[in-house]
């Protein structure tokens, strides 16, 4: 699946879009706190596609959702803070329709130039959005002439905007950011350079397990830490005090680590952790070793010195890495040291390296070493269901290059 997603899906560079109304679907669903934006990756992450329309003299209508406003207008989730940071990226006026669909978008819309920018409120303040109604996708697709999907972080969604919506177009294709996305993570589950190392963490198995179980079947070594490693530590019968244990999970981990030793593929889980009684930092903490029953009746929440030793040594020797989830209560300055001793090992690796997930990327971005990442994923849900083996909804809407031109 994902290797003829990587190699064929129909691109922006592919289609005809020279001085016509392109419709980019676009992820810039980016936190706000008091109308102001805190972090503006996703919209930096969609400037490659839209600067590629402006220079074609597209005239490029773009549309997001925002947070989960449940079809209802709410003032706290309009698109016009966006409007206004893209403008000062782009360096140009970005024209603000505060109707994503009906008249008063598309005379918007016809009195804009090609060459210039209209970006649409949020599509969920319509219901039709979320419930892929044709009558909304339609309305939609009716203020423009080519469709170009770009939200890979929205495309595990089947929504009128991402799904929808293709059928109302003759000329769709994706955009380069989502081009990027399916290109590095194909890569990672059709032939990833080896030794591929995947470096799984958070607070639940149950979260990621589709990912487990796919890249159990095509990793080197997996590396596990965060809450999640509990359960797999309880099967193995080691003491885990009252940490975070998934027992509906504990038979589905005896049966990836069996996996893991049929297919002769290292599986590596903490050997040592930070214990305490209080999870927001303020008690006592201890590093044990994991075997230790002296963590009695508190709860590991970070992984040790020596886990962050190994894993990092591990992680020097790979070719390709992929790494999702914090490896303890990240938010927790005291409990941080893991996912940020881990997050430095990411940085120094010299292959290709892969981060998702917020805590993630957000340890590289506080230390300094985004740049030193072959690709940060724009997708949370969106990356996690593609590695687990799942298709996009709204990739597969995108008809692939073979099949256009057999047409
Ligand atoms: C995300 O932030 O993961 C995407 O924008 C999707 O948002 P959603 O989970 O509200 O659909």
């Amino acid at each position: 699946m994902a290797e003829a997603t990587r190699l064929r899906k129909r691109t922006i560079e592919d289609l005809d879009i020279a001085s016509r109304r392109v419709f980019i679907r676009v992820d810039f669903n980016v936190p706000i706190v008091d109308g102001k934006i805190t972090d503006d990756t996703r919209i930096r992450a969609s400037l490659p596609t839209i600067r590629y329309a402006l220079t074609r003299n597209a005239t490029v209508i773009l549309a997001s959702h925002l947070g989960r406003p449940r079809g209802h207008r709410c003032d706290a989730l309009t698109l016009r803070p966006v409007a206004a940071r893209l403008s000062e990226l782009l360096k140009r006026p970005v024209k603000f329709a505060e109707e994503t669909i009906g008249a008063s978008a598309q005379r918007i819309i016809a009195d804009t130039k090609p060459g210039n920018v209209v970006l649409l409120e949020n599509l969920r303040f319509h219901k039709g959005e979320e419930t892929n109604a044709p009558e909304f996708a339609e309305a939609l697709a009716d203020l423009a002439d080519i469709y170009v999907n770009d939200a890979f972080g929205a495309a595990h969604r089947a929504h009128a905007s991402t799904e929808g919506i293709t059928q109302y177009f003759n000329e769709v294709g994706i955009g380069l950011l989502m081009a990027a996305e399916l290109n590095y993570l194909g890569r990672v589950l059709d032939d990833p350079e080896r030794p591929f190392v995947a470096l799984i963490g958070g607070a639940k198995v149950s979260s990621k397990i589709d990912v487990i179980h796919n890249l159990v079947e095509r990793a080197d070594t997996l590396l596990i830490g965060g809450a999640m490693a509990y359960t797999f530590l309880k099967e193995l019968g080691l003491p885990v005090g009252q940490s975070l244990v998934e027992n509906e999970l504990l038979e589905t981990a005896r049966h990836i680590m069996s996996r893991v030793k049929t297919r002769d593929i290292s599986f590596e889980l903490p050997v040592d952790h930070v214990v305490t009684f209080k999870t927001d930092g303020s008690g006592a903490n201890e590093v044990l070793e994991v075997d230790n029953p002296a963590i009695g009746n508190r709860l590991g929440v970070d992984i040790g010195p020596k886990t962050v030793e190994h894993y990092s040594s591990i992680l020097a020797g790979a070719s390709t890495v992929v790494w999702n989830g914090p490896m303890g209560i990240f938010e927790t300055d005291v409990f941080a040291n893991g996912t940020k001793g881990v997050a430095t090992a990411v940085a120094a690796v010299s292959g290709t390296t892969i981060v998702g997930g917020g805590d993630s990327i957000a340890a590289i971005a506080g230390l300094g070493v985004k740049d030193h990442i072959s690709h940060i994923s724009t997708g949370g849900g969106a990356s996690l269901e593609f590695l687990g083996g799942r298709t996009l909804p709204g990739v597969a809407a995108i008809p692939d290059r073979l099949a256009d031109k057999s047409v």
